[in-house]
């Protein structure tokens, strides 16, 4: 069975809108381990913008799914993560000014400081995956850097304009996560999946894990918005009569 880890950074966006208390990524988290999401996914960004790191801690304290935190390699937030302990952590390219993880992490450039962490996470028993372009090259080094997993970026897929592109895309994942399987890595993949372009992704070459986050919280809004609206207006109708 394939599993999903919902990425609930945008739980915290909303909160941050605010500066305020509500909505909690935690109660998120335990709807979603309600729900039987297999593993909670989140990202605590260096500039802080939703996760926070005292986030993070009440997840792992309180959530019984696993947790898998992505994050940049920055020497603070290695730290952190070896403090927190998550089942897992997904290395991820950051930049400041981005709106979300823009295309994977250099793993050839970075190779030497991605061992050297990775052997850091090992020794804690944490699991590492690397988040990547689906390019043969990052794959090869991937399976030289001691991490256990991949996570193949389908930003590309999920952005393609026609369906020629998309299957393009589609036919660079499938081979990126053969020749990642023939390496002995794992596979999963994440990042603009949503409702209608999942389906396809689902025949990726030993797929492990897919994880998801702005399409499930978009569609919570939509899904939850008229509930939400029905039980202000019973307490309005309450205090009314
Ligand atoms: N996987 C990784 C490594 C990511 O950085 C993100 C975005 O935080 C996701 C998955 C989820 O992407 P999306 O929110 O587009 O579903």
């Amino acid at each position: 069975m394939i599993k999903l880890g919902v990425n609930i950074d945008h739980v915290a966006t909303i909160r941050q809108a605010r500066g305020g208390k509500e909505p909690n990524p935690l109660e998120a988290a335990f709807i979603c381990e309600k729900a039987l999401a297999h593993s909670i996914t989140v990202h605590l960004r260096e500039d802080r913008r939703h996760i926070q790191p005292q986030d993070v801690a009440s997840i792992k304290e309180h959530v019984l799914l696993p947790l898998n935190l992505e994050m940049a390699l920055s020497s603070e937030i290695i730290r952190f993560a070896l403090k927190i302990k998550p089942r897992s952590v997904t290395l991820v390219p950051e930049k400041r000014k981005e709106l979300t993880t823009e295309g994977g992490l250099d793993v050839i450039e970075n190779l030497p400081r991605i061992r050297q962490a990775t052997k850091q996470f090992k020794k804690e028993r944490i699991l590492v995956s690397l988040f990547i372009n689906p390019v043969k090259e990052q794959v090869e080094a991937s399976a030289k850097s001691g991490a256990e997993f991949i996570e193949l970026h389908t930003g590309d897929y999920a952005n393609a304009a026609t369906s020629e592109n998309r299957n393009k895309e589609l036919e660079k994942l499938k081979n990126a996560a053969s020749y990642a399987l023939k390496l002995g890595l794992n596979v999963n993949a994440g990042h603009g999946l949503n409702y209608t372009n999942v389906r396809d992704i689902l025949s990726l070459p030993g797929l492990q894990e897919l994880n998801i986050g702005h399409s499930i919280i978009s569609r919570a809004v939509m899904v939850g918005l008229e509930q939400a609206v029905r039980d202000m207006l019973a307490l309005m109708n309450q205090a009314n009569s």
